[in-house]
């Protein structure tokens, strides 16, 4: 039987928002949680369209999660439309918008936090110290606060979804982790809240991320395995654009995020390019085209 649609709700407080998940689990309900900062795009709607089809109650968190983010970079300017984002994520059939203040989410005395060893160094973490410590305890704490049975997270974000399987695999959170594909712009460039930073002309070269990545896809399809050659079809649109600064490109074990010295196995191409201030991410998995 299909249960009735539930009354679409905005919780604010983390122990309303407890209490509501445990009747929801009482009353043999299915809950998907998708997790996300806000300033909602394609690619979080894409989330939610997933998480639709495959729950009977439906929970976004809207959360600009402060442990995240390290001094100097963009928490008191990251964008921010509340209002818009509860009538996108009413149009995409959310059920529960969970939208705590910093204050709820970090008490004064919070003390606690969940490091993924290893995982959490390279790529991302190398550039943003911290960052993944602020990530992994704010979906924990999120988890908990919506006892979910399915969590969904983009692929545009590898390394974070890499982090948080491996964290709920550890730590037996018994979360079934759903990650999707990146949504893209109709010219290639990853859908992103930090698009909006964009200036006109640093949005037209912001492509030279995802020409980067289909350059390094031609060489492998060429018979390429090397990781230099791959890194440097990778490097060559984005080092042609006026405007970008390489924060890192580099190619990984897919799996356990080791540098690799060649393509052997499924591998991580995945690059942080500044323009300005604004630091725009992207990826893709290599994999040998199976043999015919
Ligand atoms: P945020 O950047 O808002 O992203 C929320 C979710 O949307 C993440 O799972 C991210 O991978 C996914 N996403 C972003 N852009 C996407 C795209 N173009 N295509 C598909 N999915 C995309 O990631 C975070 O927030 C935070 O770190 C969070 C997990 C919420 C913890 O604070």
């Amino acid at each position: 039987m299909v249960p009735a649609r539930l009354p679409f709700e905005l919780i604010r407080s983390p122990a309303a928002m407890r209490a509501r998940a445990e009747d929801l689990r009482r009353d043999g309900l299915r809950i998907c949680v998708v997790p996300t900062m806000g300033y909602l795009h394609e690619g979080h709607l894409s989330l939610l369209r997933a998480g639709r089809a495959r729950s009977d109650v439906l929970v976004l968190t809207l959360f600009v999660n402060p442990t995240q983010f390290g001094p100097g970079e963009d928490l008191s300017t990251y964008p921010r439309d509340e209002a818009g984002d509860l009538a996108k994520a009413r149009s995409c059939g959310v059920d529960i918008a969970f939208c705590p203040t910093p204050e709820a989410m970090y008490a004064p005395g919070h003390k606690s936090y969940v490091q993924v060893e290893d995982l959490d160094q390279p790529l991302c973490g190398a550039s943003r110290p911290g960052h993944f410590r602020g990530v992994a305890t704010v979906v924990t704490k999120l988890f908990n606060l919506t006892r979910p049975h399915l969590a969904v997270f983009g692929q545009k974000d590898f390394q974070q979804l890499a982090l948080i399987r491996r964290m709920t695999e550890d730590l037996d959170i018994g979360v079934e982790i759903l990650g999707m594909p990146t949504v893209r712009e109709p010219d290639g460039l990853a859908m992103s809240s930090r698009n909006a930073y964009l200036s006109a002309e640093d949005r037209a070269q912001a492509t030279c991320l995802s020409r980067g990545l289909a350059a390094a896809e031609r060489a492998l399809q060429s018979g390429e395995r090397a990781t230099e050659a791959l890194l440097a079809a990778a490097r060559a649109p984005i080092e042609a654009a006026a405007g970008a600064r390489i924060d890192y490109v580099e190619l990984r074990d897919a799996a356990t995020l080791e540098s690799i010295e060649r393509v052997d196995a499924p591998a991580v191409l995945a690059m942080a390019v500044f323009f300005g201030k604004t630091r725009l991410i992207d990826n893709t998995v290599l994999d040998l085209a199976p043999v015919a």
